[in-house]
Protein backbone atom coordinates (compact mmCIF):
# COMPACT_ATOMS: atom_id res chain seq x y z
CA UNK A 1 0.00 0.00 0.00
CA UNK A 2 1.13 3.51 -0.86
CA UNK A 3 2.15 5.92 1.87
CA UNK A 4 -0.60 8.87 1.99
CA UNK A 5 1.00 12.12 2.98
CA UNK A 6 -1.16 13.81 6.16
CA UNK A 7 0.92 16.32 7.15
CA UNK A 8 0.24 19.69 7.51
CA UNK A 9 2.19 22.87 6.53
CA UNK A 10 3.59 25.29 8.96
CA UNK A 11 2.83 28.19 6.62
CA UNK A 12 5.02 30.83 7.85
CA UNK A 13 3.77 32.95 4.97
CA UNK A 14 0.01 33.27 6.42
CA UNK A 15 1.15 33.23 9.72
CA UNK A 16 2.96 36.07 9.33
CA UNK A 17 0.17 37.72 7.39
CA UNK A 18 -1.59 37.56 10.22
CA UNK A 19 0.71 38.90 12.60
CA UNK A 20 2.12 41.95 10.40
CA UNK A 21 -1.39 43.20 9.54
CA UNK A 22 -1.75 43.92 13.83
CA UNK A 23 1.92 45.11 13.45
CA UNK A 24 0.34 47.84 10.71
CA UNK A 25 -2.44 48.61 13.45
CA UNK A 26 0.19 49.07 15.97
CA UNK A 27 2.06 51.64 13.48
CA UNK A 28 -0.54 53.93 13.22
CA UNK A 29 -0.57 54.27 17.25
CA UNK A 30 2.73 55.17 17.46
CA UNK A 31 2.90 57.38 14.82
CA UNK A 32 -0.40 58.90 16.01
CA UNK A 33 1.18 59.36 19.45
CA UNK A 34 4.44 59.86 18.85
CA UNK A 35 4.23 62.00 15.39
CA UNK A 36 6.04 59.35 13.38
CA UNK A 37 5.85 55.98 12.81
CA UNK A 38 8.62 52.81 14.00
CA UNK A 39 12.12 53.55 12.88
CA UNK A 40 14.12 50.48 11.71
CA UNK A 41 17.74 50.15 10.40
CA UNK A 42 19.63 48.15 8.75
CA UNK A 43 23.37 48.23 8.57
CA UNK A 44 25.24 46.19 5.95
CA UNK A 45 28.87 45.55 5.20
CA UNK A 46 30.26 44.84 2.08
CA UNK A 47 28.42 42.63 -0.64
CA UNK A 48 27.53 39.39 0.04
CA UNK A 49 24.87 38.24 -2.09
CA UNK A 50 22.60 36.48 0.30
CA UNK A 51 22.83 39.33 2.75
CA UNK A 52 22.28 42.26 0.59
CA UNK A 53 18.94 39.93 -0.20
CA UNK A 54 17.78 39.51 3.43
CA UNK A 55 18.62 43.14 4.13
CA UNK A 56 16.31 44.30 1.23
CA UNK A 57 13.77 41.59 2.65
CA UNK A 58 13.36 43.31 6.02
CA UNK A 59 13.36 46.94 4.87
CA UNK A 60 10.63 46.16 1.83
CA UNK A 61 8.32 44.22 5.02
CA UNK A 62 9.06 47.83 7.02
CA UNK A 63 7.29 49.39 4.35
CA UNK A 64 4.87 47.44 3.75
CA UNK A 65 3.65 47.43 7.43
CA UNK A 66 4.40 51.41 7.72
CA UNK A 67 7.43 51.51 9.39
CA UNK A 68 10.06 53.66 8.09
CA UNK A 69 13.29 52.18 7.49
CA UNK A 70 17.02 53.10 6.93
CA UNK A 71 19.44 51.06 5.11
CA UNK A 72 23.53 51.85 5.95
CA UNK A 73 25.52 50.64 3.40
CA UNK A 74 29.12 50.20 4.23
CA UNK A 75 31.92 49.15 2.07
CA UNK A 76 33.66 45.64 3.02
CA UNK A 77 36.54 47.67 4.15
CA UNK A 78 35.23 49.46 6.91
CA UNK A 79 37.80 49.13 9.65
CA UNK A 80 36.46 47.95 13.02
CA UNK A 81 36.73 51.43 14.64
CA UNK A 82 33.90 53.04 11.91
CA UNK A 83 32.17 50.75 11.85
CA UNK A 84 31.73 51.41 15.76
CA UNK A 85 31.71 55.03 15.30
CA UNK A 86 28.92 54.66 13.13
CA UNK A 87 27.16 52.03 15.69
CA UNK A 88 27.37 54.88 18.82
CA UNK A 89 25.99 57.31 16.59
CA UNK A 90 22.83 55.25 15.80
CA UNK A 91 22.61 54.47 19.33
CA UNK A 92 22.15 57.81 20.38
CA UNK A 93 19.80 58.77 17.70
CA UNK A 94 16.12 59.16 18.59
CA UNK A 95 15.12 59.45 15.65
CA UNK A 96 15.47 55.60 15.75
CA UNK A 97 13.87 52.73 17.89
CA UNK A 98 16.08 50.27 16.27
CA UNK A 99 18.73 48.98 14.24
CA UNK A 100 20.52 45.50 13.11
CA UNK A 101 23.80 44.86 11.70
CA UNK A 102 23.20 42.21 9.39
CA UNK A 103 25.81 39.14 9.96
CA UNK A 104 28.48 37.90 9.09
CA UNK A 105 30.74 40.46 8.69
CA UNK A 106 34.10 40.64 6.92
CA UNK A 107 36.75 38.38 8.63
CA UNK A 108 38.49 41.86 9.90
CA UNK A 109 35.79 42.82 11.56
CA UNK A 110 35.18 41.55 15.68
CA UNK A 111 31.71 40.80 15.09
CA UNK A 112 31.67 40.15 19.41
CA UNK A 113 32.31 43.80 19.79
CA UNK A 114 30.36 45.01 17.47
CA UNK A 115 27.26 42.97 19.09
CA UNK A 116 28.40 44.63 22.13
CA UNK A 117 28.22 47.90 21.32
CA UNK A 118 24.82 48.13 20.08
CA UNK A 119 22.71 49.74 22.71
CA UNK A 120 20.35 46.86 25.13
CA UNK A 121 17.20 48.82 24.12
CA UNK A 122 17.86 49.27 20.53
CA UNK A 123 19.23 45.49 19.75
CA UNK A 124 15.83 44.36 17.94
CA UNK A 125 18.07 41.08 16.47
CA UNK A 126 18.12 40.34 20.40
CA UNK A 127 21.77 39.50 20.45
CA UNK A 128 23.21 41.66 22.81
CA UNK A 129 24.08 39.83 26.02
CA UNK A 130 21.95 41.00 28.05
CA UNK A 131 18.80 40.56 25.88
CA UNK A 132 20.11 37.11 25.74
CA UNK A 133 20.50 36.93 29.17
CA UNK A 134 16.42 38.21 29.94
CA UNK A 135 15.70 35.55 27.85
CA UNK A 136 17.33 33.00 29.91
CA UNK A 137 15.93 34.06 32.81
CA UNK A 138 12.41 34.33 31.43
CA UNK A 139 12.73 38.27 32.05
CA UNK A 140 10.98 40.74 28.87
CA UNK A 141 13.49 41.93 26.46
CA UNK A 142 13.93 41.31 22.90
CA UNK A 143 14.11 38.04 21.27
CA UNK A 144 16.26 36.36 18.63
CA UNK A 145 14.19 36.75 15.63
CA UNK A 146 14.46 33.52 14.37
CA UNK A 147 13.78 31.70 17.50
CA UNK A 148 10.83 34.27 18.29
CA UNK A 149 9.56 33.13 15.07
CA UNK A 150 9.69 29.45 15.18
CA UNK A 151 7.51 29.69 18.70
CA UNK A 152 5.22 32.09 17.27
CA UNK A 153 4.65 29.41 14.54
CA UNK A 154 3.97 26.93 17.12
CA UNK A 155 1.81 28.87 18.97
CA UNK A 156 -0.26 30.06 15.62
CA UNK A 157 -0.91 26.58 14.85
CA UNK A 158 -1.30 25.26 18.25
CA UNK A 159 1.31 22.59 18.39
CA UNK A 160 1.86 20.99 21.58
CA UNK A 161 4.85 20.94 23.38
CA UNK A 162 4.10 20.42 27.04
CA UNK A 163 6.50 17.02 28.02
CA UNK A 164 7.50 16.84 23.91
CA UNK A 165 10.85 15.55 23.16
CA UNK A 166 12.58 18.79 21.46
CA UNK A 167 15.57 18.00 19.49
CA UNK A 168 17.36 21.19 17.50
CA UNK A 169 20.18 20.40 15.90
CA UNK A 170 22.75 23.29 15.32
CA UNK A 171 24.34 25.67 18.25
CA UNK A 172 24.53 28.92 17.04
CA UNK A 173 24.28 31.99 19.01
CA UNK A 174 21.80 33.09 16.65
CA UNK A 175 19.17 30.10 16.32
CA UNK A 176 20.21 27.01 18.27
CA UNK A 177 21.34 28.06 21.63
CA UNK A 178 18.26 30.47 21.87
CA UNK A 179 15.75 28.02 20.39
CA UNK A 180 17.00 25.45 22.99
CA UNK A 181 16.43 27.54 25.60
CA UNK A 182 12.82 28.80 24.59
CA UNK A 183 11.54 25.55 24.03
CA UNK A 184 12.28 24.43 27.82
CA UNK A 185 11.02 27.19 29.11
CA UNK A 186 7.87 26.83 31.83
CA UNK A 187 5.37 28.45 29.21
CA UNK A 188 3.77 27.64 26.35
CA UNK A 189 5.12 27.32 23.88
CA UNK A 190 8.01 25.23 25.62
CA UNK A 191 8.25 22.51 28.86
CA UNK A 192 9.86 20.62 26.55
CA UNK A 193 12.28 18.04 27.25
CA UNK A 194 15.20 19.22 25.05
CA UNK A 195 18.47 17.70 23.47
CA UNK A 196 20.55 20.27 21.68
CA UNK A 197 22.74 18.19 18.98
CA UNK A 198 25.49 19.69 17.21
CA UNK A 199 28.72 18.72 15.05
CA UNK A 200 30.46 16.51 17.93
CA UNK A 201 27.28 14.71 18.92
CA UNK A 202 27.51 11.11 18.49
CA UNK A 203 24.73 9.02 16.43
CA UNK A 204 22.68 12.09 15.20
CA UNK A 205 19.98 10.00 14.36
CA UNK A 206 19.64 7.78 17.11
CA UNK A 207 18.80 11.23 18.67
CA UNK A 208 16.68 12.83 16.15
CA UNK A 209 14.25 9.79 15.41
CA UNK A 210 13.05 10.41 19.04
CA UNK A 211 12.46 13.75 18.55
CA UNK A 212 8.44 14.76 18.84
CA UNK A 213 10.05 18.23 17.56
CA UNK A 214 12.52 18.39 15.80
CA UNK A 215 14.15 21.71 15.23
CA UNK A 216 16.83 21.94 11.90
CA UNK A 217 19.62 24.70 11.83
CA UNK A 218 22.39 22.91 11.29
CA UNK A 219 23.17 24.99 7.52
CA UNK A 220 23.90 21.87 5.16
CA UNK A 221 21.36 21.73 2.20
CA UNK A 222 18.88 18.56 2.85
CA UNK A 223 20.51 16.93 5.34
CA UNK A 224 17.96 15.53 7.44
CA UNK A 225 16.59 12.58 5.69
CA UNK A 226 13.73 10.39 5.89
CA UNK A 227 15.18 7.95 8.32
CA UNK A 228 16.03 10.47 11.06
CA UNK A 229 12.81 10.99 11.51
CA UNK A 230 10.18 9.75 13.81
CA UNK A 231 6.46 9.32 12.51
CA UNK A 232 4.22 12.04 13.56
CA UNK A 233 6.97 14.17 13.99
CA UNK A 234 6.66 18.45 14.06
CA UNK A 235 9.56 19.41 11.89
CA UNK A 236 11.26 22.86 11.56
CA UNK A 237 13.70 23.78 8.68
CA UNK A 238 15.36 26.37 9.23
CA UNK A 239 18.22 26.31 6.61
CA UNK A 240 17.67 27.79 3.25
CA UNK A 241 20.09 27.03 0.54
CA UNK A 242 19.86 27.66 -3.55
CA UNK A 243 20.55 24.70 -5.41
CA UNK A 244 21.93 24.46 -8.99
CA UNK A 245 18.76 23.33 -10.96
CA UNK A 246 18.76 23.63 -14.82
CA UNK A 247 15.30 22.94 -15.16
CA UNK A 248 14.06 26.10 -13.63
CA UNK A 249 14.38 29.28 -15.52
CA UNK A 250 16.42 30.80 -12.57
CA UNK A 251 19.33 27.80 -12.49
CA UNK A 252 18.67 27.18 -9.00
CA UNK A 253 16.07 26.32 -6.93
CA UNK A 254 15.87 26.64 -2.63
CA UNK A 255 15.80 23.73 -0.26
CA UNK A 256 16.15 23.70 3.14
CA UNK A 257 18.41 21.40 5.51
CA UNK A 258 15.53 19.09 5.62
CA UNK A 259 14.91 16.67 2.10
CA UNK A 260 11.29 17.97 2.65
CA UNK A 261 9.90 15.52 -0.50
CA UNK A 262 10.94 12.06 1.77
CA UNK A 263 10.61 13.66 4.87
CA UNK A 264 7.26 15.71 4.94
CA UNK A 265 5.01 12.22 4.46
CA UNK A 266 6.66 11.22 7.70
CA UNK A 267 5.22 14.34 9.62
CA UNK A 268 2.39 15.42 11.38
CA UNK A 269 3.31 19.24 10.75
CA UNK A 270 6.37 20.37 9.07
CA UNK A 271 7.72 23.99 7.82
CA UNK A 272 8.48 24.39 4.28
CA UNK A 273 11.39 25.58 2.69
CA UNK A 274 10.71 29.14 1.57
CA UNK A 275 7.70 30.02 3.05
CA UNK A 276 8.58 28.51 6.30
CA UNK A 277 10.87 30.11 9.35
CA UNK A 278 12.05 32.71 7.05
CA UNK A 279 9.16 35.16 6.82
CA UNK A 280 8.53 34.57 10.51
CA UNK A 281 11.90 35.79 11.24
CA UNK A 282 11.28 39.34 9.67
CA UNK A 283 7.95 39.52 11.30
CA UNK A 284 9.86 39.21 14.79
CA UNK A 285 12.24 41.88 13.72
CA UNK A 286 8.90 44.07 12.92
CA UNK A 287 7.54 43.10 16.28
CA UNK A 288 10.80 43.88 18.26
CA UNK A 289 11.11 47.13 16.26
CA UNK A 290 7.30 47.79 17.15
CA UNK A 291 8.18 46.95 20.95
CA UNK A 292 11.20 49.56 20.95
CA UNK A 293 9.03 52.30 19.32
CA UNK A 294 6.70 51.86 22.21
CA UNK A 295 9.51 52.67 24.53
CA UNK A 296 10.53 48.70 25.15
N1 LIG B 1 22.47 36.66 9.64
C1 LIG B 1 21.68 35.57 9.58
N2 LIG B 1 20.56 35.73 10.32
C2 LIG B 1 20.65 36.97 10.86
C3 LIG B 1 19.78 37.72 11.71
O1 LIG B 1 18.72 37.27 12.14
N3 LIG B 1 20.22 38.97 12.02
C4 LIG B 1 21.40 39.47 11.57
N4 LIG B 1 21.75 40.70 11.96
N5 LIG B 1 22.22 38.79 10.79
C5 LIG B 1 21.84 37.55 10.42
Amino acid sequence: MSEVATYQLLDGKRCSEAVRADIAKGAVEVKSKRGRPPHLAAVLVGNDGASKTYVESKVKACEEVGFRSTLVRLPETITEEELLHRIASMNADPDLDGFIVQLPLPSHIDEERVTLAIAAHKDVDGFHPENIGRMVLGLDGYLPATPAGIVELLRHYRIETAGKHCVVIGRSHIVGTPMSILMSRNRYPGNCTVTLAHSRTQDLPAITIQADILIVAIGKPEFVTADMVKPGAVVVDVGIHRITDTAKKSGYRLVGDVRFDEVAPKCSWIAPVPGGVGPMTITSLLLNTLKAAKGG
